[in-house]
Protein backbone atom coordinates (compact mmCIF):
# COMPACT_ATOMS: atom_id res chain seq x y z
CA UNK A 1 0.00 0.00 0.00
CA UNK A 2 1.18 3.16 -0.84
CA UNK A 3 2.02 5.17 2.74
CA UNK A 4 0.08 7.40 4.52
CA UNK A 5 -2.91 7.17 1.66
CA UNK A 6 -4.93 4.44 0.76
CA UNK A 7 -6.07 3.99 -2.94
CA UNK A 8 -10.00 3.31 -3.65
CA UNK A 9 -11.82 2.36 -6.91
CA UNK A 10 -15.48 1.78 -7.01
CA UNK A 11 -17.23 -0.44 -8.98
CA UNK A 12 -20.41 1.42 -9.25
CA UNK A 13 -21.55 4.63 -8.25
CA UNK A 14 -25.26 4.71 -7.50
CA UNK A 15 -26.42 5.00 -3.93
CA UNK A 16 -24.85 2.88 -1.99
CA UNK A 17 -21.34 4.22 -3.98
CA UNK A 18 -22.39 7.83 -3.55
CA UNK A 19 -23.33 6.97 -0.15
CA UNK A 20 -19.87 5.19 0.61
CA UNK A 21 -18.33 8.51 -0.80
CA UNK A 22 -20.07 11.31 1.06
CA UNK A 23 -19.36 8.78 4.16
CA UNK A 24 -15.60 8.56 3.43
CA UNK A 25 -16.01 13.13 3.06
CA UNK A 26 -17.58 13.98 5.75
CA UNK A 27 -15.53 11.08 8.33
CA UNK A 28 -12.18 11.72 6.70
CA UNK A 29 -10.58 13.56 9.75
CA UNK A 30 -11.36 10.76 12.04
CA UNK A 31 -10.52 7.87 9.72
CA UNK A 32 -7.65 9.63 8.79
CA UNK A 33 -6.93 9.37 12.57
CA UNK A 34 -7.95 6.18 13.58
CA UNK A 35 -6.49 4.37 10.57
CA UNK A 36 -3.26 6.83 10.41
CA UNK A 37 -3.78 6.52 6.59
CA UNK A 38 -6.40 8.88 4.34
CA UNK A 39 -8.68 7.18 1.89
CA UNK A 40 -8.59 8.30 -1.28
CA UNK A 41 -10.62 7.48 -4.26
CA UNK A 42 -9.00 7.20 -7.74
CA UNK A 43 -11.65 5.51 -10.03
CA UNK A 44 -14.92 4.79 -10.29
CA UNK A 45 -16.57 2.30 -12.87
CA UNK A 46 -19.99 4.06 -13.66
CA UNK A 47 -22.30 2.95 -16.47
CA UNK A 48 -23.28 6.22 -18.38
CA UNK A 49 -20.09 9.27 -17.47
CA UNK A 50 -22.42 11.45 -18.49
CA UNK A 51 -25.39 10.84 -15.59
CA UNK A 52 -25.97 12.92 -13.48
CA UNK A 53 -25.26 12.20 -9.51
CA UNK A 54 -25.96 12.77 -6.08
CA UNK A 55 -22.63 13.27 -5.04
CA UNK A 56 -19.86 15.51 -6.96
CA UNK A 57 -16.84 13.46 -8.49
CA UNK A 58 -13.89 14.73 -10.11
CA UNK A 59 -15.05 13.96 -14.05
CA UNK A 60 -11.29 12.28 -14.78
CA UNK A 61 -12.47 9.97 -11.63
CA UNK A 62 -15.10 8.10 -13.29
CA UNK A 63 -14.96 5.30 -16.57
CA UNK A 64 -17.03 2.98 -17.89
CA UNK A 65 -14.01 1.06 -18.56
CA UNK A 66 -13.01 -1.63 -15.92
CA UNK A 67 -9.32 -1.75 -17.37
CA UNK A 68 -9.01 1.64 -16.00
CA UNK A 69 -9.64 0.74 -12.65
CA UNK A 70 -7.32 -2.37 -13.17
CA UNK A 71 -4.64 -0.20 -14.01
CA UNK A 72 -5.05 2.14 -11.40
CA UNK A 73 -2.74 0.90 -8.89
CA UNK A 74 -5.45 0.66 -6.16
CA UNK A 75 -5.32 -0.99 -2.72
CA UNK A 76 -8.82 -1.58 -2.51
CA UNK A 77 -11.56 -2.21 -4.72
CA UNK A 78 -15.40 -1.16 -3.24
CA UNK A 79 -17.73 -3.45 -5.67
CA UNK A 80 -20.82 -1.29 -4.98
CA UNK A 81 -22.47 -2.59 -8.71
CA UNK A 82 -24.48 -5.43 -8.36
CA UNK A 83 -25.18 -8.19 -10.14
CA UNK A 84 -22.89 -11.55 -11.19
CA UNK A 85 -22.48 -10.85 -14.82
CA UNK A 86 -19.46 -9.23 -16.01
CA UNK A 87 -18.82 -8.44 -11.67
CA UNK A 88 -17.85 -11.82 -10.93
CA UNK A 89 -15.22 -11.37 -13.61
CA UNK A 90 -14.06 -8.11 -12.29
CA UNK A 91 -13.94 -8.63 -9.24
CA UNK A 92 -11.67 -11.94 -9.91
CA UNK A 93 -9.47 -10.28 -12.05
CA UNK A 94 -8.84 -7.94 -8.86
CA UNK A 95 -8.62 -10.16 -6.08
CA UNK A 96 -6.25 -11.86 -8.83
CA UNK A 97 -4.08 -8.86 -9.28
CA UNK A 98 -3.80 -8.81 -5.12
CA UNK A 99 -6.77 -6.22 -4.31
CA UNK A 100 -8.60 -6.43 -1.33
CA UNK A 101 -12.50 -6.24 -2.24
CA UNK A 102 -15.27 -5.00 0.09
CA UNK A 103 -18.83 -5.95 -1.63
CA UNK A 104 -22.41 -5.35 -0.90
CA UNK A 105 -23.50 -7.86 -3.56
CA UNK A 106 -25.31 -10.62 -1.69
CA UNK A 107 -26.28 -12.30 -5.25
CA UNK A 108 -22.70 -12.64 -5.97
CA UNK A 109 -21.26 -13.96 -2.69
CA UNK A 110 -24.96 -16.59 -2.80
CA UNK A 111 -23.80 -17.51 -6.40
CA UNK A 112 -20.22 -17.18 -6.86
CA UNK A 113 -19.38 -16.53 -2.93
CA UNK A 114 -17.53 -20.34 -2.48
CA UNK A 115 -15.36 -19.64 -5.81
CA UNK A 116 -14.08 -16.04 -4.64
CA UNK A 117 -13.71 -16.95 -1.10
CA UNK A 118 -11.11 -19.47 -2.47
CA UNK A 119 -9.65 -17.37 -4.46
CA UNK A 120 -8.61 -14.61 -2.08
CA UNK A 121 -7.61 -17.17 0.51
CA UNK A 122 -4.98 -17.97 -2.12
CA UNK A 123 -4.06 -14.31 -2.78
CA UNK A 124 -4.04 -13.77 0.42
CA UNK A 125 -6.53 -10.49 0.21
CA UNK A 126 -9.51 -9.77 2.43
CA UNK A 127 -12.90 -10.36 0.81
CA UNK A 128 -15.47 -8.42 2.64
CA UNK A 129 -18.95 -8.22 2.52
CA UNK A 130 -20.55 -7.47 5.78
CA UNK A 131 -23.26 -4.73 3.91
CA UNK A 132 -24.31 -7.65 2.13
CA UNK A 133 -26.70 -8.75 4.74
CA UNK A 134 -28.97 -7.02 6.63
CA UNK A 135 -28.03 -3.46 5.79
CA UNK A 136 -26.22 -1.11 8.68
CA UNK A 137 -26.56 -4.47 11.52
CA UNK A 138 -23.10 -5.49 11.85
CA UNK A 139 -24.60 -9.16 11.84
CA UNK A 140 -21.79 -10.88 9.86
CA UNK A 141 -18.99 -9.91 12.18
CA UNK A 142 -20.45 -11.05 15.09
CA UNK A 143 -20.75 -14.46 13.73
CA UNK A 144 -17.82 -14.72 12.55
CA UNK A 145 -15.78 -13.00 15.45
CA UNK A 146 -17.76 -13.06 18.48
CA UNK A 147 -20.48 -16.30 18.11
CA UNK A 148 -17.39 -19.24 17.74
CA UNK A 149 -18.18 -21.45 20.37
CA UNK A 150 -21.55 -20.96 20.70
CA UNK A 151 -23.59 -23.60 18.81
CA UNK A 152 -26.40 -21.62 17.12
CA UNK A 153 -29.50 -23.56 16.29
CA UNK A 154 -31.24 -21.51 13.72
CA UNK A 155 -31.53 -17.96 12.39
CA UNK A 156 -34.83 -16.22 11.38
CA UNK A 157 -35.42 -12.57 9.93
CA UNK A 158 -36.18 -9.88 7.89
CA UNK A 159 -34.01 -9.59 5.70
CA UNK A 160 -35.25 -7.00 2.71
CA UNK A 161 -35.73 -3.79 3.78
CA UNK A 162 -38.02 -2.76 0.49
CA UNK A 163 -40.41 -5.33 0.98
CA UNK A 164 -40.70 -4.46 5.31
CA UNK A 165 -41.30 -1.18 3.78
CA UNK A 166 -44.23 -2.10 1.52
CA UNK A 167 -45.60 -3.95 4.27
CA UNK A 168 -45.51 -1.71 6.53
CA UNK A 169 -46.81 1.47 4.18
CA UNK A 170 -50.25 -0.97 2.79
CA UNK A 171 -50.75 -1.60 6.41
CA UNK A 172 -50.66 1.77 8.37
CA UNK A 173 -51.69 4.08 5.38
CA UNK A 174 -53.73 1.87 3.55
CA UNK A 175 -51.55 2.77 0.17
CA UNK A 176 -51.55 0.84 -2.99
CA UNK A 177 -48.76 -2.34 -3.52
CA UNK A 178 -47.47 -0.20 -6.41
CA UNK A 179 -47.35 3.19 -5.03
CA UNK A 180 -45.25 1.63 -2.10
CA UNK A 181 -42.78 0.11 -4.06
CA UNK A 182 -42.36 3.39 -6.18
CA UNK A 183 -41.20 5.48 -2.92
CA UNK A 184 -39.14 2.39 -2.14
CA UNK A 185 -37.31 2.44 -5.61
CA UNK A 186 -37.40 6.55 -4.72
CA UNK A 187 -35.86 6.13 -1.54
CA UNK A 188 -32.87 3.82 -2.81
CA UNK A 189 -34.09 0.64 -1.35
CA UNK A 190 -35.12 -1.49 -3.63
CA UNK A 191 -32.79 -3.41 -6.29
CA UNK A 192 -32.26 -1.98 -9.98
CA UNK A 193 -34.78 -5.19 -10.51
CA UNK A 194 -37.27 -4.59 -7.60
CA UNK A 195 -38.34 -8.17 -8.42
CA UNK A 196 -35.21 -9.47 -6.73
CA UNK A 197 -36.87 -8.12 -3.46
CA UNK A 198 -40.40 -7.99 -3.95
CA UNK A 199 -40.56 -11.81 -4.88
CA UNK A 200 -37.91 -13.01 -2.15
CA UNK A 201 -34.77 -13.50 -4.25
CA UNK A 202 -32.81 -10.85 -2.74
CA UNK A 203 -33.85 -12.12 1.35
CA UNK A 204 -33.19 -15.71 0.49
CA UNK A 205 -29.54 -14.41 -0.99
CA UNK A 206 -29.10 -12.98 2.39
CA UNK A 207 -30.32 -15.92 4.33
CA UNK A 208 -27.87 -18.17 2.30
CA UNK A 209 -24.78 -16.26 3.64
CA UNK A 210 -26.27 -16.24 6.92
CA UNK A 211 -26.49 -20.00 6.69
CA UNK A 212 -23.36 -20.80 5.34
CA UNK A 213 -21.81 -18.93 8.02
CA UNK A 214 -24.16 -20.30 10.70
CA UNK A 215 -23.68 -23.87 9.50
CA UNK A 216 -20.56 -23.64 7.13
CA UNK A 217 -22.39 -25.54 4.48
CA UNK A 218 -25.62 -24.99 2.97
CA UNK A 219 -28.35 -26.36 0.56
CA UNK A 220 -28.02 -25.80 -2.54
CA UNK A 221 -30.00 -22.13 -3.69
CA UNK A 222 -31.98 -24.31 -5.70
CA UNK A 223 -33.59 -26.00 -2.83
CA UNK A 224 -34.66 -22.92 -0.95
CA UNK A 225 -37.89 -22.26 -0.38
CA UNK A 226 -38.71 -18.94 -1.56
CA UNK A 227 -42.06 -17.09 -1.96
CA UNK A 228 -42.54 -13.28 -2.19
CA UNK A 229 -45.28 -10.20 -1.58
CA UNK A 230 -46.05 -9.46 -5.14
CA UNK A 231 -49.28 -11.24 -4.93
CA UNK A 232 -50.04 -9.92 -1.36
CA UNK A 233 -53.34 -7.50 -1.56
CA UNK A 234 -54.66 -5.20 0.97
CA UNK A 235 -57.47 -7.85 1.73
CA UNK A 236 -54.39 -10.35 2.98
CA UNK A 237 -52.99 -7.24 5.15
CA UNK A 238 -56.89 -6.83 6.44
CA UNK A 239 -57.69 -9.78 7.67
CA UNK A 240 -54.55 -10.33 9.07
CA UNK A 241 -54.94 -7.25 11.49
CA UNK A 242 -58.06 -8.84 12.20
CA UNK A 243 -57.56 -12.09 13.61
CA UNK A 244 -54.36 -10.63 15.34
CA UNK A 245 -51.62 -11.21 13.25
CA UNK A 246 -49.04 -9.29 11.03
CA UNK A 247 -47.66 -10.46 7.79
CA UNK A 248 -43.95 -10.25 7.52
CA UNK A 249 -41.58 -11.42 5.03
CA UNK A 250 -39.67 -14.02 6.93
CA UNK A 251 -36.50 -15.58 6.23
CA UNK A 252 -35.28 -18.84 8.49
CA UNK A 253 -32.53 -21.73 8.14
CA UNK A 254 -32.74 -23.62 10.88
CA UNK A 255 -31.38 -27.53 11.64
CA UNK A 256 -33.49 -30.80 11.50
CA UNK A 257 -32.67 -34.34 11.79
CA UNK A 258 -33.09 -34.40 7.71
CA UNK A 259 -30.65 -31.25 6.85
CA UNK A 260 -30.97 -27.56 7.20
CA UNK A 261 -33.86 -26.12 5.76
CA UNK A 262 -33.82 -22.21 4.38
CA UNK A 263 -36.76 -20.38 3.50
CA UNK A 264 -38.17 -17.18 2.59
CA UNK A 265 -42.07 -16.64 2.68
CA UNK A 266 -44.54 -14.06 4.06
CA UNK A 267 -45.37 -15.53 7.55
CA UNK A 268 -47.97 -14.44 10.43
CA UNK A 269 -46.64 -13.05 13.48
CA UNK A 270 -48.78 -12.50 16.18
CA UNK A 271 -48.70 -8.46 16.96
CA UNK A 272 -46.57 -9.31 20.09
CA UNK A 273 -43.58 -10.69 18.43
CA UNK A 274 -40.47 -9.25 18.67
CA UNK A 275 -40.17 -9.58 14.38
CA UNK A 276 -43.93 -7.83 14.47
CA UNK A 277 -42.52 -4.58 15.38
CA UNK A 278 -39.61 -3.96 13.06
CA UNK A 279 -41.51 -1.30 10.61
CA UNK A 280 -40.64 0.47 7.47
CA UNK A 281 -37.11 -0.31 5.60
CA UNK A 282 -35.60 -2.04 9.26
CA UNK A 283 -34.27 -5.75 9.54
CA UNK A 284 -33.66 -8.19 11.96
CA UNK A 285 -31.87 -11.05 12.51
CA UNK A 286 -32.67 -13.34 15.45
CA UNK A 287 -30.21 -15.96 16.68
CA UNK A 288 -30.05 -19.00 19.62
CA UNK A 289 -26.93 -19.76 20.52
CA UNK A 290 -26.60 -22.93 23.26
CA UNK A 291 -24.57 -20.77 26.08
CA UNK A 292 -26.07 -16.77 25.39
CA UNK A 293 -29.35 -18.17 24.54
CA UNK A 294 -31.77 -15.89 22.16
CA UNK A 295 -30.45 -12.49 20.90
CA UNK A 296 -31.79 -10.17 18.66
CA UNK A 297 -30.36 -7.45 16.40
CA UNK A 298 -31.84 -5.06 14.30
CA UNK A 299 -31.17 -1.87 12.75
CA UNK A 300 -31.68 0.29 8.98
CA UNK A 301 -31.67 -2.46 6.47
CA UNK A 302 -31.61 -0.81 3.52
CA UNK A 303 -30.45 2.97 1.89
CA UNK A 304 -27.55 4.75 1.27
CA UNK A 305 -26.22 5.48 4.68
CA UNK A 306 -26.74 2.42 6.54
CA UNK A 307 -24.84 0.58 4.04
CA UNK A 308 -22.31 2.90 3.09
CA UNK A 309 -22.13 2.76 7.27
CA UNK A 310 -21.33 -1.69 6.85
CA UNK A 311 -19.52 -0.58 3.72
CA UNK A 312 -16.91 1.74 5.24
CA UNK A 313 -16.66 0.12 8.04
CA UNK A 314 -15.45 -3.11 6.45
CA UNK A 315 -12.98 -0.52 4.63
CA UNK A 316 -11.86 0.50 8.15
CA UNK A 317 -11.61 -3.31 9.19
CA UNK A 318 -9.25 -4.34 6.47
CA UNK A 319 -7.07 -1.55 6.82
CA UNK A 320 -6.04 -2.05 10.57
CA UNK A 321 -5.94 -6.04 10.65
CA UNK A 322 -3.65 -8.48 9.21
CA UNK A 323 -4.70 -10.42 6.46
CA UNK A 324 -6.16 -13.92 8.26
CA UNK A 325 -8.01 -16.85 5.42
CA UNK A 326 -12.08 -16.96 5.27
CA UNK A 327 -12.81 -20.07 6.19
CA UNK A 328 -14.09 -21.98 3.01
CA UNK A 329 -17.92 -22.33 2.08
CA UNK A 330 -19.59 -25.80 1.15
CA UNK A 331 -22.21 -26.42 -0.36
CA UNK A 332 -24.39 -29.17 1.23
CA UNK A 333 -25.08 -31.72 -1.87
CA UNK A 334 -26.81 -34.51 0.25
CA UNK A 335 -30.92 -35.02 -0.33
CA UNK A 336 -32.89 -32.58 2.01
CA UNK A 337 -36.44 -31.89 2.53
CA UNK A 338 -37.77 -28.80 1.47
CA UNK A 339 -38.90 -26.57 4.16
CA UNK A 340 -42.98 -26.21 3.59
CA UNK A 341 -44.46 -25.47 6.68
CA UNK A 342 -46.12 -28.84 8.37
CA UNK A 343 -49.48 -29.59 8.07
CA UNK A 344 -50.24 -30.26 11.53
CA UNK A 345 -48.69 -26.43 11.90
CA UNK A 346 -51.33 -23.64 12.35
CA UNK A 347 -51.61 -21.55 9.54
CA UNK A 348 -53.92 -18.41 8.45
CA UNK A 349 -55.87 -19.64 5.56
CA UNK A 350 -57.52 -16.94 2.94
CA UNK A 351 -59.96 -17.88 0.63
CA UNK A 352 -61.70 -15.98 -1.96
CA UNK A 353 -64.04 -16.31 -4.59
CA UNK A 354 -67.62 -16.27 -5.82
CA UNK A 355 -69.69 -18.91 -6.30
CA UNK A 356 -73.53 -20.17 -4.95
CA UNK A 357 -71.72 -22.90 -3.02
CA UNK A 358 -68.97 -20.79 -0.95
CA UNK A 359 -71.12 -20.12 2.11
CA UNK A 360 -69.07 -20.21 5.39
CA UNK A 361 -71.43 -22.65 6.49
CA UNK A 362 -70.50 -24.84 3.90
CA UNK A 363 -66.92 -24.56 3.64
CA UNK A 364 -66.50 -25.07 7.83
CA UNK A 365 -68.86 -27.86 7.81
CA UNK A 366 -65.93 -29.64 4.62
CA UNK A 367 -63.26 -28.75 6.52
CA UNK A 368 -64.18 -30.04 9.75
CA UNK A 369 -65.66 -33.17 8.18
CA UNK A 370 -61.80 -33.42 6.42
CA UNK A 371 -60.54 -33.67 9.96
CA UNK A 372 -59.25 -29.93 9.70
CA UNK A 373 -59.34 -27.72 12.81
CA UNK A 374 -60.26 -24.21 12.74
CA UNK A 375 -59.58 -22.00 16.26
CA UNK A 376 -60.73 -18.70 14.47
CA UNK A 377 -63.14 -17.60 11.84
CA UNK A 378 -62.84 -13.81 10.01
CA UNK A 379 -65.73 -12.99 6.87
CA UNK A 380 -64.62 -10.01 5.39
CA UNK A 381 -67.41 -10.34 2.82
CA UNK A 382 -70.60 -12.82 1.98
CA UNK A 383 -72.64 -11.71 -0.28
CA UNK A 384 -74.85 -14.18 -1.92
CA UNK A 385 -72.17 -16.81 -3.02
CA UNK A 386 -68.95 -14.08 -2.90
CA UNK A 387 -66.80 -14.73 0.04
CA UNK A 388 -63.54 -13.18 1.30
CA UNK A 389 -62.92 -14.68 4.49
CA UNK A 390 -59.88 -15.89 7.00
CA UNK A 391 -59.44 -18.27 8.73
CA UNK A 392 -57.19 -20.40 11.48
CA UNK A 393 -56.41 -23.34 10.92
CA UNK A 394 -54.13 -26.66 11.97
CA UNK A 395 -54.31 -29.91 9.45
CA UNK A 396 -55.10 -27.95 6.21
CA UNK A 397 -53.05 -29.75 3.68
CA UNK A 398 -52.42 -29.12 -0.02
CA UNK A 399 -55.47 -31.62 -1.12
CA UNK A 400 -58.18 -29.74 1.28
CA UNK A 401 -56.90 -26.87 -0.56
CA UNK A 402 -57.10 -28.33 -3.90
CA UNK A 403 -60.72 -29.08 -2.81
CA UNK A 404 -62.01 -25.75 -1.68
CA UNK A 405 -61.02 -24.79 -5.42
CA UNK A 406 -62.78 -27.40 -7.15
CA UNK A 407 -65.99 -27.85 -5.22
CA UNK A 408 -66.26 -24.20 -4.15
CA UNK A 409 -64.34 -21.87 -6.72
CA UNK A 410 -62.01 -20.41 -3.58
CA UNK A 411 -58.50 -19.26 -4.48
CA UNK A 412 -56.78 -20.64 -1.19
CA UNK A 413 -53.74 -18.66 0.08
CA UNK A 414 -52.19 -20.13 3.46
CA UNK A 415 -49.47 -18.54 5.73
CA UNK A 416 -47.63 -20.12 7.99
CA UNK A 417 -48.13 -18.85 11.75
CA UNK A 418 -45.25 -17.98 13.99
CA UNK A 419 -46.80 -18.76 17.29
CA UNK A 420 -43.91 -17.13 19.63
CA UNK A 421 -40.74 -15.81 19.77
CA UNK A 422 -38.75 -19.25 20.62
CA UNK A 423 -41.30 -21.32 18.12
P1 LIG B 1 -27.57 1.35 -8.12
O1 LIG B 1 -28.05 2.58 -7.46
O2 LIG B 1 -28.37 0.78 -9.24
O3 LIG B 1 -26.07 1.62 -8.61
C1 LIG B 1 -25.36 0.73 -9.41
C2 LIG B 1 -24.13 1.43 -9.95
O4 LIG B 1 -23.34 0.50 -10.67
C3 LIG B 1 -24.43 2.59 -10.90
O5 LIG B 1 -23.54 3.63 -10.68
C4 LIG B 1 -24.22 1.98 -12.29
O6 LIG B 1 -23.74 2.93 -13.23
C5 LIG B 1 -23.11 0.99 -11.99
N1 LIG B 1 -23.17 -0.19 -12.87
C6 LIG B 1 -24.11 -1.16 -12.89
N2 LIG B 1 -23.80 -2.10 -13.82
C7 LIG B 1 -22.65 -1.69 -14.40
C8 LIG B 1 -21.84 -2.22 -15.44
N3 LIG B 1 -22.14 -3.36 -16.07
N4 LIG B 1 -20.70 -1.55 -15.76
C9 LIG B 1 -20.38 -0.39 -15.14
N5 LIG B 1 -21.11 0.16 -14.14
C10 LIG B 1 -22.23 -0.48 -13.79
O7 LIG B 1 -27.41 0.16 -7.06
P2 LIG B 1 -27.21 0.29 -5.48
O8 LIG B 1 -28.56 0.39 -4.82
O9 LIG B 1 -26.19 1.27 -5.15
O10 LIG B 1 -26.71 -1.20 -5.15
C11 LIG B 1 -25.42 -1.61 -5.50
C12 LIG B 1 -25.11 -2.95 -4.84
O11 LIG B 1 -25.26 -2.85 -3.43
C13 LIG B 1 -26.04 -4.10 -5.26
O12 LIG B 1 -25.29 -5.30 -5.24
C14 LIG B 1 -27.09 -4.12 -4.15
O13 LIG B 1 -27.68 -5.39 -3.99
C15 LIG B 1 -26.21 -3.80 -2.96
N6 LIG B 1 -26.92 -3.20 -1.82
C16 LIG B 1 -27.76 -2.18 -2.01
C17 LIG B 1 -28.39 -1.61 -0.89
C18 LIG B 1 -29.34 -0.46 -1.02
O14 LIG B 1 -29.98 -0.13 0.00
N7 LIG B 1 -29.48 0.15 -2.17
C19 LIG B 1 -28.13 -2.12 0.40
C20 LIG B 1 -27.23 -3.20 0.53
C21 LIG B 1 -26.63 -3.73 -0.58
P3 LIG B 1 -24.65 4.19 -13.70
O15 LIG B 1 -24.78 5.04 -12.48
O16 LIG B 1 -23.86 4.86 -14.76
O17 LIG B 1 -25.94 3.61 -14.15
N1 LIG C 1 -32.91 -4.07 -1.86
C1 LIG C 1 -32.34 -4.42 -0.60
C2 LIG C 1 -33.41 -4.34 0.47
C3 LIG C 1 -31.21 -3.49 -0.26
O1 LIG C 1 -34.45 -3.73 0.21
O2 LIG C 1 -33.22 -4.89 1.55
C4 LIG C 1 -30.47 -3.90 1.00
O3 LIG C 1 -29.76 -5.09 0.80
Amino acid sequence: MSVGVVRVGLLGLGTVGGGVIKTIRSQQEKLSLRLGKRIEIVKALVRDSEKERAVHVEPSILTTNFEDVLKSDVDIVVEVMGGVDPTYDYVRALIEKGCHVVTANKELLAKRGTELVELANQHQVHLAYEASVAGGIPILSVLRQFLRTNDISGVRGILNGTTNFILTKMEAEQLSYQEVLKQAQELGYAEADPRSDVEGFDAMYKLYILAQLVYGESLPLADVVRKGISDLSAGHIRIASELGYRIKLIAQAYQTDEGIRLSVQPTMLPLGHPLAQIQDAFNAVQLSGNIVGDLLFTGRGAGELPTASAVVEDLAYLLTQPFTPHPVWRENTASHLAAQPEASQRSLCYLEGSCPSATPDRVLHFLRAAGVSISKLKVQFDLGGVLRAGLITSGLNEEHEALLTSDFGLSVRRFPILESAES
